[in-house]
């Protein structure tokens, strides 16, 4: 393709590849020349251009749609991105009737329209892994249902819960990440093209016809926005950021819990790896690497806010620094959700540890004040009781269930040894029978509606 007149000197070859996102691009292929289709077709449907036009460029597009597909296509700098490797192409084989695609039409709202067909097939794969990933937490709850753990506030041990229970509040923060997806698939749905360079076409074009023709089910209702707008990237990016969040939180309790020093889970010697020096080693690196990559992806959102924060309407280049933040972000998460339902399938848990560990803690204090309560005392005299007996206790490295009455009664007077042989981590569980508790008739319920919401999605 030539260069425009308007610029009588070649490009300095550094400047060329300075430029060029060809190398990144590439990839929206496809999308481009969908989007070339469409608008090749209705330019002939409102008779801007001939039929016998339209035909050759269909084909020809066809063409180089084909060559990409098996890896015969090559990326030429010199095209500088994709869309004008397209038309470069599209030139050397259907010759200069390839010069009537780009009438009405501008790289601005063209790129624009690619990158939303492209992320709106990205968050459809995403969806499905995001759907196994529910999955395997569900059948996580399900297996481990019956196990008691320590629940923890300031990583301190707490008050007990079901396993269950903790894996399915990932399940809720997964199925929020799921519908926000889903709510941002709804605005990203439509179209930019018709915008033109910004201020749209003066010829007789029909960017409903087109938005249709691609599956879209609208337009822009401003062409400057339609060319300008990247929200529909930034949002991704927060979409992506918050979910990173929610798979890093659960990434750190399994590189924890996996530890000697916890021991609750054994992660699969398929999601392991060793040390090169320390032959006793498994360590949790796809975990960790989980964790690390919510850091890269929070990093991109930064760093496309920060972009977009300070640029003139319309389309500005710095606009072309979108594609490797959204590209790389598609990749983690692609690569990030494709090995956690795995891990999580496969994790073992130690039942045995965790049994004996709830029993050697004091996370049955507040049930013990509770019931102070209920025998006439004031919750805060309650508190400061049964603070005072576990202190007791601690120092001669005893539970509640150790407590011998004699010394109870001279400790605690008002405490009646029965009182704590009720503590069973079991019976703690049993009685958090309210909206959103942990026990088991609650945690029952929110297994069936994640499988009904399954069965619907
Ligand atoms: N490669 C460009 C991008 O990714 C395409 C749009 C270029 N438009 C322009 N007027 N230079 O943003």
């Amino acid at each position: 393709m030539a260069r425009s007149p308007r610029l009588a000197q070649g490009l300095d070859r550094n400047a060329a590849h300075f430029t060029a996102s060809v190398f990144f691009d590439w990839r929206l292929l496809p999308y481009d020349i969908a989007g070339s289709m469409a608008h090749i077709t209705m330019l002939a449907e409102q008779n801007i251009v001939t039929q016998e036009a339209k035909e050759q460029i269909l084909a020809g597009l066809e063409q180089v749609r084909q060559e990409w597909e098996q890896g015969t296509l090559t990326p030429r700098v010199e095209w500088e991105d994709v869309h004008m490797n397209v038309e470069g192409r599209l030139g050397e084989i259907i010759g200069p009737i390839s010069g009537v695609l780009h009438t009405a039409r501008s790289r601005n709202d063209q790129v624009a329209v690619d990158m939303h067909l492209y992320m709106l097939d990205v968050a459809e794969r995403l969806k499905s892994l995001l759907y196994a990933y529910i999955k395997a937490l569900t059948d996580r709850a399900e297996q481990d249902f019956g196990v008691i753990i320590p629940g923890y506030t300031h990583m301190q041990a707490a008050q007990p819960i079901l396993l269950s229970h903790h894996w399915l509040a990932y399940k809720s923060m997964a199925i929020r990440d799921f519908e926000r997806l889903q709510q941002w698939q709804q605005r990203t749905n439509l179209s930019p093209l018709g915008a033109g360079a910004l201020s749209g076409t003066p010829y007789p074009t029909d960017p409903a016809r087109t938005a249709s023709l691609l599956g879209l089910s609208s337009v822009y209702d401003n062409s400057v926005d339609a060319v300008s707008d990247r929200d529909f990237l930034l949002e991704f990016l927060a979409w992506a950021a918050i979910t990173m969040v929610h798979l890093s939180r659960l990434a750190e309790e399994l590189v924890l819990w996996s530890s000697v020093e916890f021991g609750y889970v054994r992660i699969s010697d398929a999601y392991s790896t060793g040390s090169s020096i320390m032959p006793q080693k498994r360590n949790p690196d796809v975990a960790e690497l989980t964790r690390g990559k919510a850091g890269r992806v929070i990093g991109r959102l930064q760093g496309l806010l920060t972009t977009m924060k300070g640029l003139p309407l319309a389309y500005d280049s710095d606009m072309q620094e979108d594609k490797e933040a959204v590209f790389d972000v598609v990749d983690t998460m692609d690569g990030v959700l494709t090995v956690v339902p795995g891990m999580l399938n496969t994790l073992e848990v130690n039942r045995e540890r965790i049994a004996r560990r709830i029993g050697q803690d004091y996370t049955a204090a507040t049930d013990l004040a509770d019931i102070l309560v209920q025998n006439g005392m004031t919750f805060r005299e309650a508190h400061h009781l049964v603070g005072m007996l576990v202190t007791e206790l601690e120092k001669h490295g005893k539970g509640f269930g150790d407590a011998d009455p004699d010394w109870l009664h001279t400790v605690a007077p008002k405490i009646q040894p029965e009182w704590l042989r009720m503590l069973t981590p079991e019976r703690l569980v049993a009685k958090r029978l309210q909206p959103m508790g942990t026990a088991p008739e609650r945690v029952t319920e929110q297994i069936q509606a994640t499988r009904r919401w399954l069965a619907e999605h």
